[in-house]
């Protein structure tokens, strides 16, 4: 480019250039709505096509030759301002990234899952591990010449745990994970020593009408601004955004259990108001985008948990319940619901786990993952060594595969580092939780009288308005004074499972 060019004209021609590509990405994102909601069964194959198809349109321009040369003429001018210098860095990185990548193993990458998707589906439906290796085998070899084309410092895995998590490493994570295990099993020790919370409540004939309305209720009451999104049904809740003034969520109801319905669509909701706090003006731009799928998990996890699972949430919300389900719930008291909505107990499966043992579950993936892809486990051992593994942290024995090692659909979509951000995800929430009720001394009684303002505008200041500009690490620092550090989990679930199980332990320092 020529030195004569503006680096305004230069600028907008950048902009303008990731906005195309963002429309097209976004057009992805309406499709793969539709076809999670509401198209026919019929539809599938042409769809897949037009995903395909809209979707390589977009990688091919971004990886185009002339958009990297318009970035290394752009990034070395000296009259760029902050923000346009954040942008520029970090389309180079993601540039950068995906040109390591060559076409062809692209390809073969989409292939293979495709393949591995539909035979994990078969796997599972024999409940046979073995319909499942083939595929999973390829598709662990394609992973591991994955992290070699990206390149890594340390364990290989880390070229992966990058692509969720930017400067995420094994060695911070099995910091941060060995230094929660054992507290946590102690904890764990005590509740199981305890008289088990009655949640039978929670499991009785919910009429599907009367769900649904509470459920659209819930959300505006928490704050879901219905001109700049909707919820509807999808088999496996999500949440999906076009731009950020238009945010989709979907929930799931089960007539049997009113909890399934109520804390998936807060967590939802969660993930969709840090959608809708993204800066518009930054529409298609990496300030416009989410920080890292362990930023976006906490803000999830921190409505869901730590205000949607609170006492105060409860004292709210309980009688909203009653009012839609007054046979069911009538004569609950706030205690006693509160209890019943935090039961802790060992089980098989993961999205089904309570927020104390769905550590162990994100864990024994991690470890497993790790051998895997560091050479030191084989696809064929996988079976067995998820079974010692749930011996060793939750005590179970896993009966079957489809309970055990097929359950997650990760894996056939060659997911392999995105389980840790989860586990980050509810870390990152108490840490951020306990920063914001630093901030907001009310916080508490604001929850209890359905007050949600004050703690919304302190995400949105402190999280969602900077985008993509930090990573999870510098973001954890900016607002907590250090890195993610599970004291803060540990402190919190401390003291709220010792009074719901009513036993004596220590305060956690942090
Ligand atoms: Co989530």
């Amino acid at each position: 480019m020529s030195q004569l060019t503006t680096t305004k004209d230069l600028y907008l021609r950048y902009v303008q250039e990731l906005q195309q590509i963002a429309d097209l990405r976004y057009a992805v994102a309406v499709l793969q709505w539709d076809q999670e909601t509401y198209m026919p069964a019929a539809g599938a194959d042409f769809r897949s096509r037009q995903i395909a198809t809209l979707s390589e349109l977009a990688h091919t321009r971004f990886t185009a030759g002339s958009f990297g040369e318009l970035l290394e003429s752009l990034i070395h001018r000296d009259d760029l301002d902050p923000e346009q210098l954040s942008n520029l860095a970090l389309s180079k990185y993601d540039y950068d990234q995906q040109v390591k990548l060559p076409g062809s193993f692209v390809r073969s990458i989409s292939e293979t899952t495709s393949k591995a998707y539909h035979a994990w589906i078969e796997a599972r439906r024999l409940n046979d591990f073995t319909v499942f290796s083939a595929s999973l085998e390829e598709l662990v070899l394609l992973k591991k010449q994955e992290t070699d084309l990206l390149g890594f410092e340390g364990h290989p895995y880390n070229a992966l745990l990058n692509q969720y998590e930017r400067g995420c490493t094994t060695q911070i994570l099995d910091a941060a994970f060995s230094k929660l295990v054992p507290p946590l099993q102690r904890l764990l020790d005590k509740i199981s020593q305890s008289r088990q919370v009655d949640d039978h409540f929670l499991k009785q004939f919910y009429p599907e009408t009367a769900q649904w309305q509470f459920g659209m209720d819930l959300l505006q009451r928490m704050g879901f601004d219905g001109n700049a999104g909707r919820q509807d049904r999808s088999e496996h809740p999500f949440t999906i955004n076009f731009n950020s003034r238009d945010v989709r969520i979907t929930t799931r109801i089960d007539e049997q259990d009113i909890s399934n319905m109520t804390w998936s669509t807060i967590h939802e909701l969660g993930h969709a108001l840090y959608e809708l706090g993204i800066p518009a003006e930054q529409y298609g731009l990496p300030l416009g985008e989410y920080a890292s799928l362990g930023i976006h998990e906490s803000q999830s996890r921190l409505w869901e948990n730590n205000v949607g699972r609170s006492l105060a949430w409860t004292r709210q919300f309980l009688p909203v319940l009653q009012k839609y389900f007054p046979d069911q719930l009538g004569s609950v008291s706030a205690n006693h619901f509160y209890q019943a909505i935090n039961l802790v107990k060992p089980s098989l499966i993961r999205t089904e786990a309570d927020e104390l043992t769905y550590h162990f579950h994100v864990i024994i993936r991690y470890e497993l993952e790790k051998e895997l892809i560091g050479g030191n486990l084989s696809v064929k051992e996988i079976p067995a060594y998820w079974a010692s593994l749930y011996k060793k942290y939750l005590g179970i024995t896993v009966p079957d595969d489809r309970s055990g090692c097929l359950q997650d659909v990760h894996w056939s979509h060659g997911s392999f580092g995105y389980f840790p951000t989860y586990s980050m995800g509810s870390l990152y929430a108490a840490q951020f939780f306990a920063a914001a009720q630093l901030a907001i001394p009310e916080l508490e009684s604001e929850i209890e009288n359905g007050n949600f303002s004050n703690l919304l505008s302190w995400l949105r200041k402190n999280i969602h308005i900077h985008g993509r500009r930090y990573t999870s690490e510098e973001l954890c620092k900016n607002i907590t004074g250090e890195g993610i550090n599970s004291a803060y989990f540990m402190q919190y679930v401390t003291n709220k499972y010792r009074f719901i199980y009513a036993f004596q332990m220590e305060e956690v320092a942090l």
